[in-house]
């Protein structure tokens, strides 16, 4: 009975003698199958994962061949198992009929064979397999909307690493090491670390402010960027958090920058968004990146200010915060604080696609669910 040898020498011609002796043994065994336990037997013999024949030569041809020589035996061996896996097709019908008929009907078992090798092809009169189109998921199509209300208004897009220094996430930002700020964004740190200075460590990014200063160490100003992208929090999830989520940040720096600027292009973006009934409104608030920094909130655009459950009650929907960026921040790309200012804003996109389209729970965005999604094709 044949068994399988070890292989030493893996040179194609090695490999020749190597798979045809398997082939011959393959070929006479599966003549010799004459029933429906014989059947079983030979498949059992030949492609059971506990080693089976296709197993054996994974582990005493492919895994003991030298690197160089693996490619070759990897598709030589790719070739012997769909024969091994064809002929045991093959055989069980064989048997089965043997069993059924039994005497010598070569003509018929000619025939049978030739009729399951045919079946195995494809056979192009079936229907094909329906492949729906997707659509753009409702938390990328509020992010689009966004941007393109920014270009707009002459804004360029900036994108930055989603695994980030702590100098970018934190630092430059103004948050100092040990700052109790930085407790409001906890989040998940590359381990090892602990021999490298605390700025060079890496973690998921916080929010997208750090392409801020990615992008102010690198374009001279005036300076109008939008930053989209992914962000990651130690938050647990629940109907308004989730441990990744997007945002939008946006970045202008110019001579002679003012408050009011930051109120009129929040204003526009937010009536784009929103419709122009749409109100917002500015309550001082802190971040480190930003003096003053503010609070932002529109209009509830349910009920129009009167007050319903999306507002609670208070007729004003929190969305986003901004501010002035704090001449410290300047500092940390060279910027000169004394000519320039300019103000930044950073929104939750998933926020504001739940507003959009009147979701309750953020983790829908998240479940992939096709009950959800569908609506939005
Ligand atoms: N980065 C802040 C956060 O994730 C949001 C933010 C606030 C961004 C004020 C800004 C800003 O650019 O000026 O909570």
């Amino acid at each position: 009975m044949y068994t399988v040898p070890k292989l030493e020498d893996f040179s194609p011609a090695a490999l020749d003698t190597a798979a045809a002796d398997l082939l011959a043994a393959l070929k006479a065994e599966a003549a010799a199958v004459e029933n429906e336990s014989a059947v079983e037997q030979f498949r059992i013999r030949w492609t059971a994962r506990k080693n089976g024949i296709i197993t054996q030569i994974v582990e005493l041809w492919l895994k003991s061949a030298p690197a160089e020589a693996k490619r070759t035996v990897g598709a030589r061996l790719n070739e012997l198992k769909s024969e091994i896996e064809n002929t045991v097709k093959v055989a069980k019908a064989v048997g089965l009929i043997r069993e059924a008929v039994p005497g010598d009907i070569p003509g018929q078992i000619a025939f049978a064979k030739n009729a399951i090798l045919k079946v195995e092809r494809v056979d192009i009169s079936l229907p094909g397999i329906v492949r729906p189109l997707g659509v753009r998921h409702p938390v990328l199509r509020t992010l689009d909307e966004l941007i393109s209300v920014f270009v707009k208004m002459g804004y360029s897009v900036a994108e930055g690493p989603e695994v980030e220094t702590d100098y970018y996430n934190f630092e430059a930002l103004n948050f100092p090491p040990n700052h109790p700020a930085r407790d409001t964004q906890d989040t998940l740190f590359v381990s090892g670390q602990e021999q490298k200075a605390q700025r060079d460590r890496l973690l998921l990014r916080t929010h997208t402010s750090p392409v801020q200063i990615r992008t102010m160490e690198n374009l001279k100003p005036p300076v109008r960027v939008i930053c989209p992208g992914k962000v990651h929090r130690n938050d647990a999830p629940d109907a308004t958090h989730s441990p990744v989520f997007h945002q939008l940040e946006g970045l202008c720096v110019d001579t002679n920058i003012t408050f009011g600027d930051l109120k009129g292009t929040l204003d526009h973006a937010m009536k784009s968004m929103f419709g122009s009934a749409v109100k917002t409104s500015f309550r001082p608030s802190f971040f480190p990146f930003t003096e003053p920094s503010v609070e932002v909130s529109i209009s509830c655009p349910f009920c129009g200010g009167k007050g319903c459950r999306p507002c609670k009650q208070s007729g004003w929907i929190e969305l986003l915060g901004a501010g002035m960026v704090d001449p410290n921040v300047f500092g940390f790309v060279n910027y000169d604080a004394k000519k320039l200012s300019g103000f930044a804003f950073g929104m939750g996109v998933e926020r504001l696609a739940m507003m959009t389209y009147n979701v309750d729970d953020i983790q829908q965005f998240f479940y992939g669910d096709m009950r959800f999604l569908e609506q939005f094709a």
